[in-house]
């Protein structure tokens, strides 16, 4: 099984020409209102990915819990360690150029409640995976981290937003997710130095935390125990890159938790990630397993 502890929001998807940049105003032609939340798109990718997927989290008890939870419900997603507390539902701003690349503002609302205490009595063990990301309060991540880990469970997180990592929460991890942007900073924070690869290197030889720099359409990168892994971007035409890269981690988790191995996982998630860029909007772009298995065939021949 997959646990995930994370955030659930809605998002506020503006597609505008180019991005706004401070002190600019740029006009759209309208809006849309689609599920969103690194911790749920993570589960959810998890989820269409074939994994079992249990949700830790919170929404607010306003009408956009029902639409943040939507996909998740229908989809299978366990969401009965989803609180609904008194806070009002995430949210994010989500401007989403004709280039595809985005800006994101989130207010956590209701994801400021989320507490590791939810887990309690989730039973994780070996076997079993966490996932993380940072878009719920940091101390309760570590908590939960260090739980997983005690339980014997494997422990991934995805650094985003980005952020130093502390030791503490290093040490309980057995995989490390970033993008090129993210590594930088967490490798910072460690007193490393180098370009995204061999700060991967660094940090899977340093600290024994498998590490995957995600790099956009040149693919993706990971080692683990000294060994380096590569797995390419499929070519798809970019629609919106919202939820790459939770994609790529729910994908990745899934294929780790149905014993395929790192090799074969970094693939299967490279390609899921690139599926997702191929549609508009977090939830709604994330791939169903069929379509992975279709492209992943050819991909690992
Ligand atoms: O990673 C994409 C997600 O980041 C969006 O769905 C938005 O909700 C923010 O959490």
């Amino acid at each position: 099984m997959i646990v995930t502890f994370g955030s659930i929001n809605v998002d506020f998807v503006n597609r505008v020409e180019r991005i706004p940049s401070p002190g600019e105003t740029v006009l759209g032609p309208d809006y849309a209102v689609i599920p969103g939340g690194k911790g749920a798109n993570q589960a959810l990718a998890a989820r269409r990915a074939g994994a079992e997927v249990a949700l830790v989290g919170a929404v607010g008890q306003d009408p956009f819990a029902a639409i943040a939870l939507s996909l998740l419900r229908r989809d299978g997603v366990d969401l009965s360690r989803a609180a609904a507390v008194d806070a009002p539902t995430g949210a994010a701003y989500i401007a989403v150029s004709a280039a595809g690349e985005n800006a994101i503002v989130v207010a956590a609302g209701a994801n400021a409640r989320v507490v590791a205490s939810q887990m309690d009595g989730l039973a994780l063990g070996a076997g079993d995976t966490l996932l993380l990301q940072r878009e719920v309060p940091e101390a309760e991540v570590v908590k939960a981290a260090r739980a997983a880990k005690r339980a014997g469970a494997r422990v991934i997180l995805n650094a985003a937003p980005a952020g130093e990592v502390s030791r503490e929460l290093l040490g309980a991890l057995d995989v490390l997710v970033v993008n090129e942007h993210e590594v930088a900073i967490v490798a910072a924070g460690l007193g490393l130095a180098g370009g995204p690869d061999d700060l991967a290197r660094q940090i899977d030889a340093d600290h024994g935390v498998a590490t995957i720099v995600t790099l956009g359409g040149e693919g993706a990168v990971g080692w683990t125990g000294g060994v380096r892994r590569s797995a390419p971007a499929l070519p798809v035409e970019v629609v919106d890159t919202t939820a790459a890269g939770d994609t790529f981690c729910g994908a990745f988790a899934a294929a780790m938790d149905q014993g395929l191995g790192f090799t074969t996982a970094l693939a299967r998630a490279a390609a899921a990630g690139s599926l997702a860029c191929a549609t508009a909007g977090a939830q709604p772009s994330i791939p169903m397993k069929a379509a992975i298995d279709a492209v992943a065939a050819d991909f690992l021949a």
